[in-house]
């Protein structure tokens, strides 16, 4: 039987005729199964030898239905590739072509509107020493920002703990080191604008990352006042949504500037649900950031330069943005890489 199964399966020329030589011999009722069936009727130690032995003509038949059916299979993509060849006349499909992230987009308008002004734009870490995050901006080591439930910590020692005297690491929960890093590094009288990534540690929702995007707006000279300050804000403002924009600021507290304020532009829904759009926060360069610079730029061998100076800063998130101007009703959205999403900002770059 084995004999005549080999031979049958070798000859079977495409994959229905070995599916029937497969069933003929090791189907559910097939011959092969059948003599295994049959064991039940033997006395127990014929049962062995003859299990045996039907198990060997079992396993060489279904070696060669499995070689032979990979065999046909390859020849039949062949033969299906062979029909399928290339005419290389034809006209080109065209890729599809790729676009603009919505946040590069709106990123884009406000390095527009702020290097029109002048503004030098500058990138820093997302990994960022604490002291740069949060102690030169005047945010003292019992504030609540720090706590481990708004920020994200780096283990950096091989326990996960600090090595003594090796500064604890995070990732920004602003862009508000760029302040500190900038002035270090540069003289002034400055603008700066820098964009980029920060990061929280909280639940996420329909309106909350744990990642997102801010931009961060530094201006530092002599005499620079908070007229300054509302003049460029509402500037920005028309800049993003016409001669007509309204601006207004509501006093708010961060340490790092003083006064302080959260701005809002009137936004003009064309569906009609024209509302105040919260879109960040700014004021004057408290004094003690000022310090903070100067000392940090002794240490490193540099001029004080920056105490009795006046200067503003502002930072916003281009995601409150984005998702009005784009009717996109969820953040998570952003960043979930669904092509039915990102589909919608192919094309037009900006
Ligand atoms: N860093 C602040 C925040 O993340 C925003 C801010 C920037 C406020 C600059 C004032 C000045 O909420």
């Amino acid at each position: 039987m084995q004999q005549e199964a080999l031979a049958e399966i070798a000859a079977a020329g495409d994959l229905d005729a070995l599916q029937q030589v497969k069933t003929k011999y090791v189907g559910k009722k097939g011959l092969i199964t059948q003599q295994l069936g049959s064991l039940g009727g033997l006395a127990p130690e014929e049962r062995k030898s003859r299990g045996a032995e039907i198990n060997v003509v079992r396993q060489a038949v279904q070696g060669a239905l499995d070689k032979r059916e990979a065999l046909l299979k390859r020849a039949a993509l062949d033969a299906k590739l062979q029909g399928e060849a290339l005419d290389v006349t034809l006209p080109g499909l065209g890729l599809p072509s790729g676009g603009l992230h919505p946040i590069n987009r709106v990123y884009s308008d406000l390095i527009g509107i702020f290097t029109r002004l002048g503004y030098e734009v500058a990138e820093g870490p997302e990994v960022e020493e604490e002291h740069y995050n949060f102690g030169a901006l005047n945010i003292p080591w019992y504030h609540p920002a720090r706590e481990l439930q708004d920020t994200f910590w780096l283990k950096d020692g091989p326990d996960g703990s600090s090595e003594p005297g090796v500064p604890r690491r995070l990732l920004r929960t602003h862009t508000s080191n760029m302040q500190i890093r900038y002035m270090v590094e540069h003289e002034p009288p400055l603008k700066m604008v820098s964009r980029g990534k920060v990061y929280r540690y909280e639940a996420t929702d329909a309106t909350h990352e744990a990642m997102f995007h801010q931009l961060e707006g530094l201006v530092v000279g002599e005499g620079i006042s908070m007229a300054d300050l509302k003049g460029t804000i509402a500037e920005m403002a028309r800049g993003l949504y016409g001669a007509g924009a309204k601006v207004r600021f509501q006093p708010s507290y961060y340490p790092f500037v003083e006064p302080g304020a959260d701005f809002a532009v009137w936004w003009e829904n064309p569906r009609g649900e024209s509302k105040w759009l919260e879109l960040g926060g700014c004021g004057m360069v408290h004094p003690h950031v000022f310090k903070a610079v100067d000392d940090l730029r002794e240490a490193a061998g540099k001029e004080r330069v920056y105490e009795g100076l006046t200067g503003f800063a502002f930072g916003l998130g281009p995601e409150r943005i984005a998702m009005l101007k784009y009717g996109i009703p969820d953040i998570r959205y952003f960043y979930a890489n669904d092509p039915r999403v990102m589909r919608q900002f192919r094309g037009e770059l900006g």
